[in-house]
């Protein structure tokens, strides 16, 4: 069984690519995430497969993101006790593996391994994504390493970890905690002129942490910096501060 959690598609992408290699289910971490937030459904899912579980995430300052974590902690999986992570990132994920291991041993999976896959750079409040071309290029790259992976998934194999880049550990507990603290805020947001009011903002936002307030989107406090919305706008009426002008917006290109 097959989960993914994904801002702009990469992670989706990904997920689809490993599900159509094996076969497997495919479940949305980001539906289950808005039924929740909606009150829609109970807090916690059961979840029952034979086959392993797969979880496939961006990485978000060098380490799983917190959203996801704590999703995968509040749910119960019953059936197969494998779980393989797969991690979409720009470049690094630094030692991302370590934490996957530690959320295995507290949910009583078998760690099967933890592997970065390279995709476009989607965090454009502090970065350029990359153009079209570029973008095509990076994901089409990508397919080797997610056949591989998904070699492994079938062989239910054990896949291990990337090696590890210099200062991952620190990255992934220092810089990762004081990115979370101090840049992880929803108050730069904001709509120019260019909203219609269509409501795409509202929809794709995983955490249902934007509404609408005389047409106009309105962030509640609650974001994790996922670039759903920034990217998602049809008519790129959403900027982060000063950051985001005039800068590409970014979606995983089918
Ligand atoms: C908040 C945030 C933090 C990120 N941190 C990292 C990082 O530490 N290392 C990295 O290589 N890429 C990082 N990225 C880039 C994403 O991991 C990468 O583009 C990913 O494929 C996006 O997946 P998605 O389209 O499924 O959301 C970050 C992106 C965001 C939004
Ligand atoms: S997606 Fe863009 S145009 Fe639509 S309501 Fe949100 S900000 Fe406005
Ligand atoms: S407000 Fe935007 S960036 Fe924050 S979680 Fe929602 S979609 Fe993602």
């Amino acid at each position: 069984m097959i989960f993914y959690f994904s801002g702009t598609g990469n992670s989706r992408y990904a997920a689809e690519r490993l599900a159509s290699f094996t076969k497997d289910e495919l479940i949305s971490i980001n539906d289950r995430m808005k039924m929740k937030h909606a009150g829609e459904v109970p807090d916690d899912f059961s979840f029952g497969s034979e086959k392993p579980f797969v979880f496939v995430m961006p990485t978000y300052a060098w380490n799983l993101p917190p959203v996801v974590t704590e999703w995968i902690e509040e749910n119960h999986f019953h059936g197969s006790s494998s779980a393989y992570f797969i991690m979409t990132c720009g470049e690094d994920n630094g030692s991302s593996a370590a934490f996957a291991r530690h959320l295995c041993d507290k949910k009583n999976f078998i760690y099967m391994g933890c592997r970065k896959v390279v995709m476009p750079e989607n965090y454009i409040v502090m970065y350029d994504a990359p153009s079209e071309e570029d973008a095509e290029k990076i994901v089409g790259e990508s397919e080797g390493k997610l056949r591989m992976i998904a070699e492994y998934i079938l062989a239910r194999k054990p896949m291990g970890s990337d090696k590890r880049t210099a200062g991952a550990n620190f990255k992934s507990t220092a810089v990762n905690r004081a990115f979370f603290a101090m840049t992880v805020k929803d108050k730069k947001f904001y709509a120019t002129d260019k909203c219609t009011g269509c409501g795409t903002c509202v929809k794709v936002c995983p955490l249902n942490n934007i509404c609408l307030a005389d047409g106009k989107p309105e962030w509640l406090g609650d974001c994790t910096h996922c670039m759903a919305c920034i990217s998602g706008c049809p008519t790129e009426a959403i900027e982060y501060g000063k950051a985001t002008a005039g800068r590409r917006r970014y979606r995983c290109p089918d």
